[in-house]
């Protein structure tokens, strides 16, 4: 079966529509047919200042959101990154690979240091991409299924698989993104030209999978929407109508043309009650499974320590082969 890996950022109390859309909900397809890893990213979750206590606690509760969104420790291997030692042993390998000026290059770290300040950035957050790069490379994933946001990394990921193939010998597998064009950019209800963002969204702008119905819904009856009174899809003149339709159209399987017909002439109240409803109906059943699960801690901590072992066994595993590759001295 081929490999797919991903990763999700434990940073806040709860994954957002965003996350499920673009990434969360493909992985639950994919691991019927690959042979899936997915794993909550903590050593990426402290490139930015963070507080102990609390990332634990939201490492535990991102762990439970991927399991109550249906993610099947029997179908897939769900773990933790820094339960698997290598993550940070490749990425220190892959360091030594890569060119200040082309880590310099990445938009995420742009973005993310003007916020504090670049001198004030953490090396750690810098060099962010090469870490992603490991943990996707150690697992010879095939696929990757991330939001388009997610583009630029796994295009070096490439080029850092195929530099160190061509200096060191065949190793790693060149992953392909898996970006769903429909859902690879959902957008803030509030502006709904920039991306729906833990860091950079307003609680307005963002709807978590954890939130309460009420509060969902009162979100959505205030979402921006656009000038004119027609639920049509048009990216330039109407990104906030035209977010609402492919939202909806994801959460109920129905094409945009059917929805546009569905709406047509009804103004935008009745439409965004209807989105309001998908987005309740979406997100109920995980918000009850995760505060089950969450229920249960030592129960979690089971399934993610059998994570942790299957993907420590293949993160072993190549690890070795690059050990020797580089040149390191075998351990008598
Ligand atoms: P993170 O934690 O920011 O986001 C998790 C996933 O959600 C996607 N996403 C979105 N998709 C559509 N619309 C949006 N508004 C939206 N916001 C977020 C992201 O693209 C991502 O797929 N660097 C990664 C984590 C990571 C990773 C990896 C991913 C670490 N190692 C290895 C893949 C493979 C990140 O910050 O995701």
């Amino acid at each position: 079966r081929p490999r797919v890996l991903s990763g999700i950022q434990p940073t806040a109390d709860s994954f957002h529509l965003g996350n499920y859309l673009g990434a969360v909900r493909q992985w639950v397809t994919m691991q019927e047919t690959y042979d899936a890893f997915y794993c909550v990213v903590d050593l990426h979750a402290i490139t930015v200042p963070h507080d102990p206590a609390e990332l634990r606690r939201r490492s535990r509760v991102a762990a439970a959101q991927l399991l109550a969104a249906g993610l099947d420790p029997e179908r897939c291997t769900v773990f933790v990154q820094s339960h698997v030692p290598e993550h940070a042993e490749l990425a220190w390998v892959l360091n030594c690979l890569t060119g200040m000026g082309e880590a310099g290059r990445m938009t995420q770290f742009k973005d993310k240091s003007a916020k504090q300040g670049e001198s004030a950035a953490s090396v750690g957050l810098f060099t962010y991409p090469i870490l992603q790069a490991a943990d996707i490379l150690l697992y010879q994933a095939d696929r990757v299924p991330v939001g388009a946001d997610q583009k630029q990394h796994l295009e070096l990921t490439r080029d850092l698989g195929q530099r160190f193939n061509h200096r060191f010998g065949e190793t790693f597998t060149l992953p392909q993104p898996h970006i769903l064009k429909e859902v690879e950019k959902i957008t803030d209800l509030q502006d709904p030209t920039a991306k729906m963002s833990k860091s950079s969204s307003s609680p307005q702008g963002i709807l978590d999978v954890l939130e309460a119905p009420g509060t969902l819904r009162k979100k959505v009856m205030r979402a921006v929407t656009d000038t004119g009174t027609d639920v049509l899809a048009d990216d330039d003149n109407k990104p906030g109508v035209t977010n609402l339709l492919r939202i909806q159209s994801a959460l109920t399987g129905t094409p945009i043309p059917e929805l546009e017909a569905r709406y047509a002439g009804q103004g935008y109240g009745t439409f965004k009650k209807d989105v309001a409803e998908a987005v309740v109906e979406a997100f109920s059943p995980i918000r009850e499974r995760t505060e089950k699960l969450l229920a249960n801690e030592a129960e979690l901590d089971r399934l993610l320590a059998i994570g942790a072992e299957r993907a420590g066994a293949v993160a072993r595993g190549t690890m070795a082969t690059v050990r020797d590759r580089i040149g390191f001295l075998p351990r008598a």
